[in-house]
């Protein structure tokens, strides 16, 4: 095989944690090597310039981003992006941010934003916790999680994203009456969210059943196929 015709094998990490000054504390994702084509390194390095916003840096002007004022949604872990880019397109009145560490997820919802012609959508390949304080409080009119890592071991559930230190910061991102809506198919993570979701006064909400307008997702489909069930969670900020 010529170099010209090896697979490009340029990996894109993201930072671990420690890597980066003020890193949170712990990582709710687990680092993932995974290797690009070079069709879709090609790919990342064309269309990540125009959709991709940087993880770090100067506080987001939304509405100088995508050129109106309109309400805001940050989904955090897109994976693959299936779901994001079909909400996105479904729900043009509202601008979405998608994050992911996931280097080929974000690689594929490149594609599908230019395939779908999407103006309201933008990616942040990286750490949404990072991100988030690119964002100014009550900037969001919605955060969405949908399956998030389970973490199932109780060594690693500290890891979990929707815990009681994080929620801190995701209320204070909602404008009032935003909403935090997270899916799960581990009946403990259920557990965990309406626990810490229900010790809060300024949050209103809890198991709804499952909203139509929610595509499946990729994660929420294996679920299926090992036979576990999704539940919806929806939370007000009063
Ligand atoms: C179990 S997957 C679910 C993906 C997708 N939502 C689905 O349902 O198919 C969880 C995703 O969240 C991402 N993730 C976890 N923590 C994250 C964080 N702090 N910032 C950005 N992405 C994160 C992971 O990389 C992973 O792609």
């Amino acid at each position: 095989m010529t170099p010209a015709s090896a697979p490009d094998r340029r990996i894109r990490e993201h930072p671990t944690v420690g890597d980066r000054e003020g890193s949170p504390a712990f990582r709710t994702f687990k680092p993932r090597r995974r290797q690009l084509t070079r069709a879709r390194a090609e790919l990342f390095d064309r269309l990540a310039p125009i959709w991709c916003v940087d993880e770090q840096g100067e506080p987001i002007d939304a509405s100088e981003m995508f050129g109106r004022a309109a309400p805001l949604v940050l989904e955090i872990g897109i994976g693959l992006g299936e779901s994001f880019t079909t909400m996105a397109a479904a729900e043009p009145s509202i601008d979405v941010i998608g994050a992911d560490v996931h280097t080929p997820g974000i690689a594929s919802s490149l594609a599908r934003i230019e395939s779908s012609g999407l103006h309201n959508a933008r990616l942040v390949h990286g750490d949404a916790l990072v991100f988030m304080r690119r964002l100014a409080p009550a900037s969001l009119a919605g955060i969405r999680i949908y399956f998030p890592d389970p973490w199932p071991k109780m060594r690693h559930r500290h890891r979990r994203i929707v815990s009681e230190a994080n929620l801190d910061r995701f209320v204070s991102l909602l404008v009032p009456g935003g909403t935090l809506h997270v899916a799960t198919d581990i009946d403990e993570y259920v557990s965990q969210v309406q626990q810490v979701c229900s010790g809060r006064a300024d949050l209103v909400g809890g198991v709804i059943g499952r909203p139509d307008w929610r595509p499946v997702t990729r994660y929420e489909t294996k679920g299926r196929s090992a036979g576990r069930m999704s539940t919806d969670l929806m939370y007000r900020h009063d």
